[in-house]
């Protein structure tokens, strides 16, 4: 089976957890693309979504669902996305589309967070993946002496712009024991506008495509 199979069927999985009647956020990146593919055919259910992304606002576009700006909607259901690496906590990595500061946003008001990945990112330790942290520019060569400071080696995401105007600075070898004291010692570095680690949010449900089918993981209590 594919990669893309994977992606596909935890994708469609996804789709149950969409509430009819309610607003929905979604992700960005190629999983949650598929995801949308398929919210295509519950468009009718669906009074409007918020976008992690301007990516994913265009694609929503695209297939006849009204994208909201998030200052207008009260509460979001569910929140629907990928994710870089994820452990058994659903903790998780993101940003590898450098889409983080919105997808945390999203997350951080919704209800639910459905995680869709393949088999590849579930991990039994975060950090394989380099951390991304999105930064002011000007702050840039600050930010990562600081991050050098905590044992990582930050690299700068040559020629990306997010959707906020800001830089990204991918951090490899970061000493990361707890998940949730580096999230909250990143967030207090001056410069720096989000981290891609989401542990203090983690997600609810993972639904994770395996060879054998999708499997269903509840966050631990
Ligand atoms: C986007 O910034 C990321 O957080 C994505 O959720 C992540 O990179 C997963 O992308 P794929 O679904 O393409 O693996």
């Amino acid at each position: 089976m594919s990669q893309d199979a994977l992606k596909r069927a935890v994708a469609e999985a996804a789709l149950a957890h969409v509430e009819p009647g309610e607003i929905l956020g979604v992700g960005t990146g190629s999983t949650a693309n598929f995801f949308i593919e398929g919210l295509a055919r519950m468009r009718d259910d669906i009074p409007g979504a918020v976008a992690s992304s301007q990516a994913t606002a265009d694609r929503l576009r695209k297939i006849g669902i009204e994208v909201l700006d998030l200052n207008t909607v009260g509460s979001i259901s569910v929140y629907v996305d990928g994710a870089d690496e994820i452990n058994h906590a659903l903790e998780m990595i993101k940003g590898g589309g450098a889409a983080l500061t919105r997808e945390k946003i999203v997350a951080a008001v919704a209800r639910k967070f459905v995680c869709i990945c393949d088999a590849s990112k579930r991990v039994e330790q975060l950090g394989r993946f380099p951390l991304p942290v999105e930064v002011i520019p000007m702050a840039r060569s600050y930010v990562a002496r600081e991050l050098v400071k905590l044992g990582g080696n930050p690299v700068y995401r040559d020629g990306v712009v997010t959707d906020n105007g800001n830089v990204i600075l991918d951090v490899w070898n970061l000493p990361m024991p707890v998940a949730r004291q580096m999230e909250e010692r990143l967030n207090n570095i001056t410069g720096v506008v989000t981290n891609g680690m989401f542990a203090l949010r983690p997600a609810d449900v993972l639904l994770l495509g395996t060879t054998s089918g999708v499997e269903t993981h509840l966050r631990p209590a």
